[in-house]
This record gives structure tokens, sequence and C-alpha cells, in this order.
């Protein structure tokens, strides 16, 4: 690992102290460390400890006559393996979300053709806000890694997500960056996977529909893709960026989230996370639904196709491996087992969605049952439970 080197951009933000203790222990494993600190971040750490720290000097200035006649800040932003910015700032990841290049640390996050990790730290708020979302999701679609922010107390008096990782988290997720791309174990295999909620409708302007988010699936979805599948998202209707390197295809209806996953067979696996509507409106009307002297309409249900249990059926087009997902409230062991010989499927991952944060939220604890075993993991953010739940589909198509 000696001669790897890290460009490292300190934002502007309280956080920015933690990225003194990252810089030590990142010198401490022989990683070498070329400082960048913005004008804001100046405010919160001196150059004088940081250049100290990475026995290094610190570059801050775009137009700086010295920085550019010793490394120009192209070559800058390509003399590293890795460019990893800690804190990042919300203003910082706007500008590298919408490409602006009006400083040294944003102009060197356009200019870098290297792997960029950065560890957001912001007010709750900010975090939380609708721009700050979409940026994100912009770049994570652009490769950008990232690792926190955590939830907790912070500086400005709140409590919420928003927190910078601990240097030591961020220490490990540089590390793993650094020792470059993850194997892909699912390289030349295609896995079909179903996320988000059904929409039945009733009328052209109404309809049935259910809380799911799609979180879950699209998690899924993204660490498959990560270690090599080729994956088919059949995706009903959320409000989630599509994941890098996975194909998707959009639908309503259970009906046609069926049609499309046929459509997309064969697969070595299927993974179906969809919250699939039950039933639907046996006859859609055509017009709009009128109040009037007759009272409230009656809709009568009909049942939709179970797409696990379809997809589970033996038949030439059978993936090698399909899971199905068990939302349930009680006895979560009991039903999943039951649901497993049901739909005829190999594995089902089962959570309790009385658990407060689940549906909809960002974590999950769940039990993977299969004909022969349960097991009980540890509860995680949804993402975890996703490369987790990607890397068993791995070993099981090895
Ligand atoms: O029967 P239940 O809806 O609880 O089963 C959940 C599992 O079955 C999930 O994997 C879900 O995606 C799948 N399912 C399906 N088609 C349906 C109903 C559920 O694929 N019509």
């Amino acid at each position: 690992m000696s001669e790897r080197r890290v460009l490292l951009i300190v934002g502007g933000g309280v956080a920015a102290y933690k990225a003194l203790e990252l810089v030590r222990l990142l010198r401490k494993a022989g990683v070498g460390v070329r400082p960048i600190l913005t004008r804001a971040g100046a405010k919160f750490v001196t150059p004088l400890s940081l250049s100290a720290l990475a026995e290094d000097k610190v570059y801050s200035e775009l137009f700086s006559l010295t920085d550019e006649a010793e490394m120009g800040h192209i070559e800058l932003s390509r003399s590293a393996d890795l460019v990893v910015v800690v804190p990042a700032t919300a203003d910082l990841i706007a500008k590298a979300a919408h490409g602006l290049a009006g400083d040294l640390a944003s102009t060197t996050l356009l200019a870098t053709d290297k792997p960029v990790l950065m560890a957001p730290a912001m007010n709750v708020r900010m975090w939380l806000h609708p721009a700050t979302r979409r940026n994100i999701e912009t770049l994570k679609a652009d490769g950008v890694g990232f690792v926190g922010p955590d939830e907790g107390a912070m500086a400005c008096g709140e409590f919420g997500p928003g927190r910078l990782a601990e240097p030591p988290v961020i220490f490990a997720a540089v590390m793993a960056a650094l020792k470059g791309p993850a194997p892909r174990p699912l390289a030349g295999k295609h896995a079909l996977v179903t996320a988000g909620p059904t929409f039945e409708p009733i009328d052209p302007v109404r309809g049935i529909t259910n809380r799911s988010s799609g979180r879950q699936g699209y998690a899924i979805a993204e660490a498959l893709a990560r270690l090599g599948a080729r994956v088919t998202l059949v995706s009903g209707p959320v409000a989630l960026a599509t994941p890098p390197g996975v194909d998707r295809v959009d639908v309503e209806t259970a009906r046609d989230m069926l049609a499309a996953c046929q459509a997309a067979l064969p697969a070595d696996v299927g993974v179906f996370v969809a919250a699939v509507a039950d039933w639907r409106i046996d006859e859609v009307f055509g017009a709009k639904l009128k109040k009037d002297k007759h009272g409230p309409p009656t809709l009568v249900f009909v049942e939709n196709p179970d797409i696990l249990a379809t997809l589970s059926a033996t038949g030439p087009k059978r993936p090698r491996l399909v899971i199905g997902f068990a939302a349930e409230t009680n006895d979560v062991e009991m039903h999943a087992r039951a649901k497993l010989a049901r739909k005829g499927c190999d594995w089902i991952i089962a959570n309790d969605v009385t658990e407060p944060g689940v549906m909809g939220g960002e974590e999950n604890a769940v039990l993977l049952i299969s004909k022969d075993k349960t097991e009980r993991w540890d509860r995680a953010a949804k993402d975890a439970v996703a490369h987790d739940l990607a890397q068993r589909i791995a070993e099981s198509l090895s």
C-alpha cells in the first residue's frame, strides 16, 4: 500500500477537524495524502495542521502561480489513486453534481479520472432537502462512492442524519476503495429483480396502491450489479433513481409486472421484492367516477397473478435461484416458512414490518429462510442487507 496516494479535499464544516484524524490514520497505514483545503475549510482547520499531519504541501488556490508552477490543477486531480472529500459539504456536493468548477476543490472533482469517495456532513435539514437528495442521486449515478453520514446529535444542536462518519469508518472505506474494484463473482449472470408497489387503476384518475418505497429492491438491484450481474429491475411507481448499471423497466399493474418479468427471462436468479397488489378492480371504470344520487360505487375485486409463484413453477425458464420476500406482522418465521412452501421458491427473506422504521425506512431486520434452515440477520441499513444478500446469491450460483 506504500505508494498508494489519496487526494484529500477538506471542505468547510465543523466536522473538518475529523479530517485531521483521518490523515493521521492514513499516514500510519503508509498511504500518501495530498491535501486540498477549501477557503471555507480553512476557517475550521489550519493549513499548518493539515500539512504537518499529511507531510505534504496544502493546495488551496486555483489561480496560484506557485501551485500551478509546481503542479497544475489538472495534474493535481490525476496525481492520486483516489479522491476523498471530508467533510463533503452540501455546497461541494452540489458543485460536483452540477459540474461547477469555480475553485480548486470543485475543479479537481470535475477534472479527475480517478474514483471519488465522499463523506458528507451537514445540518439534518440540508441533508434531507430535495436539492441535496437529487445531487446525491446524481453523484451516485456518476459512480461516486459515499461513506455516511451518521445519525446523531449535531454541532448545530439538532438531531438526525448528517453527522460525518467517524474517522475509523472513513479510513476503512478509503482502504477498501484503494484496493480497487471489488471482485465480480456475478459477471455473466442475469438477475431479475422486482421492486416497489403496483398501482391498480379504479378509473382514469384513481387507483389502489401501497406504501412500498422500493428502497430494498433498488438496493438489491444495485448490489447485484456491483457484483457484476446484468440486472433487469422491473419497478412499480417509485421516486428513486435507477441504480448505476441496472436496466429498469417501469410498470404499473401486477399483470404488467408479470409480463415484464416473463419477457426478461431467462435469468439465473429472480429476486421478487415488489409489494404486488393481491387484487385488482375487475372492470376498470372508463370515465372518472362521479358523486351522484346512487351513493358510493361498489368495487368488485379479482385476484392478481402471483408473480413469485408463477416464476417459481418448474419449467425450462425457471431461474436457478428464486427468492421471495415476506412482510409479516406476527409469527414471522412460521408464516414465512409456509409461504416458502406455498410459492415454491428457494429462499424467503422475511421481515417484521411492525418494527419501527422498516416499512418505507432506511433499515431492515430480516430472516433468511430456506428449505432446511433459518438465519436471523442483525438489523442493518437496507444497503447492507442488499450487499449481504447479493454475496449469498453469488455463493449459491457459483
Ligand atoms: O403473498 P405475499 O404477498 O405475502 O408474498 C410476498 C412475496 O410474493 C414477495 O416476494 C412478492 O414480491 C411476491 N408476490 C408476487 N406477486 C403477487 C404477490 C406477491 O410476486 N401477486
